[in-house]
């Protein structure tokens, strides 16, 4: 059953020096239960798309096209009845955790919050679940009397994961939920929200920038290249050394030996590498290390 369908998004933004056609005609639907992932290098429409799901897109931007959920053509929606699903049936869990939360509240308050005020619990029935969701992500409850500079990146992205499964959305966008960690977190905390999605069937789109962690854990992936579909499919018909070098600039080869396919880099493409964009990820340094590191 599609949940979601998006047919030719169009998001363009203006500033002082002209117009960015930052999504530009993207069509594409996502399953009940699908976890989807979107990769793409840095600017390639990404966080846009989330956006425009969640009609959170700024001032400077204008879109057209559709994006249907369910019945429901949210696009067309005005503000105040987009406010009957956003975070209700789709929740979005921005990058930057830190950034997201509120720094004088406890975090498991945060986590309570939103199932008092949208699902009508009583504080009490809400810490209830939230102890259990606690667990359910991988964190001892005594962390709900925390706030969120005590917490380490990944305790504060599985978090951001409790409080989206809270509310009991059909549909959860998370974007780039585990970039500022390091890999083994990163693993830890995609672990988790994979079996989550599985076990109560909720569908994730995830923007996504590691290519083997999206093989490893989407059942589908959408490569985007400024702001257009770039190729689609399931991570094993998807993931060639064409691919990877086009998207990503990285001269690469893929095995297929460990199920999930995995991309090993074999040179970084430097900045005047083909069309003189700099496609490195990580602008061709390594990613960052240690999550702790993203407390500061
Ligand atoms: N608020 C904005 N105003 C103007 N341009 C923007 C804005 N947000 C994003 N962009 C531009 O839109 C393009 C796509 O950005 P984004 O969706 O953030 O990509 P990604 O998430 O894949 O890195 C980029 O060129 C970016 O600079
Ligand atoms: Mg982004």
């Amino acid at each position: 059953m599609t949940l979601l369908s998006i047919e030719g998004l169009k998001c363009h933004y203006s500033t002082d020096t002209g117009v960015t056609k930052a999504v530009d005609g993207i069509s594409f639907g996502m399953e009940k239960g699908e976890i989807l992932g979107i990769v793409g290098e840095s600017g390639s429409g990404k966080t846009t798309i989330a956006l425009a799901i969640m009609g959170l897109l700024p001032g400077n931007a204008t879109s057209s096209g559709t994006i249907r959920y369910g019945d429901t053509e949210l696009s067309s929606l005005p503000e105040h009845k987009k406010d009957t699903f956003r975070w209700k049936d789709i929740a979005l869990v921005f990058q930057n955790s830190l950034e997201v939360l509120n720094p004088v509240m406890t975090v498991g308050m945060q986590v309570c919050e939103p199932m008092v005020a949208h699902r009508g619990m009583s504080v009490r029935e809400a810490e209830e679940r939230c102890v259990a969701l606690f667990r359910r992500v991988g964190l001892d409850p005594v962390w709900m009397d925390a706030y969120p500079h005590q917490l380490s990146g990944g305790m504060r992205q599985r978090v951001m994961i409790a409080r989206a499964i809270a509310q009991n959305t059909e549909i959860i966008l998370l974007d780039e939920p585990t970039s500022s960690l390091d890999l083994h977190h990163q693993m830890g905390v995609l672990e988790v929200l994979a079996s989550v999605a599985k076990e109560k069937n909720i569908s994730i789109l995830m923007a996504i920038h590691d290519l083997n962690l999206a093989a490893r854990y989407c059942d589908e992936i959408i490569v985007l290249q400024g702001g257009k579909v770039f190729g689609t499919g399931s991570p094993a018909a998807l993931f060639t050394p064409d691919m990877v070098r086009d998207t990503y600039g990285i001269h690469a080869v893929v095995k297929h030996d460990l199920g999930a396919p995995y991309v090993v880099p074999l040179s970084v493409a430097g900045p005047d590498d083909g069309d003189g964009k700099s496609t490195a990820p990580h602008g061709g340094k390594p990613p960052p290390a240690g999550e702790r590191t993203a407390t500061g």
